[in-house]
């Protein structure tokens, strides 16, 4: 598969997205948007691949926010569109994965990008980053999603702020408040992020992508995430990995798991 937008890689059980328009601080347009879907697609069935990482090319920006010169005259329903179809292609569709999903902020995570950062499981900053929704500044307000989000992650208080006042963060409040999970530097953070990642292929692959369900059923309307874990917990039991990791430890050795 080959991308315009994008650069893929897949090693070792890590696939590698880097979103790589350096020269629009990798802004996401729409064309990029669906070469990520389509990249997401193809990494989630891939069985060589357990953990995702995501990340943007250049030392300046992770992503400064969708190219806001592809929406500056839309219409009502065009701009509707835009956020209805970017959110089903790519910031749902990457939270439901059931692969983990890291994002690698290596700089700007502004609007769209900061957006796509939340939409992964968890988040790694690199010293340099700075973080914000600025759309109120621009006379709209986040569509991917990034009015739900951020209050998860951080808070009803602190998420009308950042979005009210269209101010960034930088990486430590954002370790501070919980946006981010870990700050490093940013000659770092990529190796830093992979050695997370090795630590999740330790584990069952089955039961990691039922967690990410279950934890994602708390912010879903209607489901109750109770039932949801009680379901999935009993799913486990019936599967080579759940056989694999009881027995490895009754007899006291790694567990294996090859299973997708
Ligand atoms: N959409 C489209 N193009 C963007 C962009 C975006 N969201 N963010 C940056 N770019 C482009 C700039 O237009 C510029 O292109 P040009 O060289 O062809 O003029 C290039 O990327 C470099 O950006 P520049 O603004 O010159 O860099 P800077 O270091 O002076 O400022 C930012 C960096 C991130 C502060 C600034 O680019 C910015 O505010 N971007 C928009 C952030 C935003 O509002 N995002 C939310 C969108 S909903």
């Amino acid at each position: 598969m080959s991308f315009e937008n994008i650069i893929v890689t897949a090693e070792n059980g890590i696939g590698q997205i880097t979103i790589n328009r350096p020269a629009k601080l990798n802004a996401l347009n729409v064309a990029t948007i669906q070469e990520l879907h389509d990249a997401f697609e193809n990494l989630e069935s891939n069985s060589d691949v357990r953990v995702i990482i995501i990340t943007g090319e250049g030392e300046k920006a992770f992503v400064a926010g969708a190219d806001i010169s592809e929406f500056a005259s839309f219409t009502i329903q065009e701009g509707a569109q835009l956020a209805a179809q970017g959110q089903e292609l790519l910031f749902n569709f990457i939270e439901n994965l059931r692969k983990p999903v890291i994002a690698a902020v290596n700089g700007f995570a502004l609007g769209g990008g900061l957006e796509l950062a939340m939409a992964c499981h968890f988040r790694i900053a690199s010293d340099n980053a700075k973080m914000g929704l600025p759309e109120v500044s621009l006379g709209v307000i986040p569509g991917y999603g990034g009015t739900q989000r951020l209050p998860q992650l951080i808070g009803k208080g602190r998420a009308m702020e950042m979005i009210m006042t269209a101010g960034m963060v930088s990486a430590e409040e954002g370790f501070r408040s919980g946006l981010v999970n870990h700050v490093v530097p940013q000659s770092e953070l990529l190796d830093f992020t992979r050695g997370i990642a090795s630590k999740i292929m330790r584990n069952s692959p089955f039961a990691i992508g039922r967690a990410i369900k279950c934890v994602n059923a708390n912010f879903k309307d209607g489901v109750n995430g109770f039932e949801t874990e009680i379901r999935n917990f009993g799913k486990c039991f019936g599967t080579e990995d759940f056989k694999e990791g009881t027995t490895a430890f009754l007899e006291k050795r790694k567990a294996e798991f090859s299973r997708k």
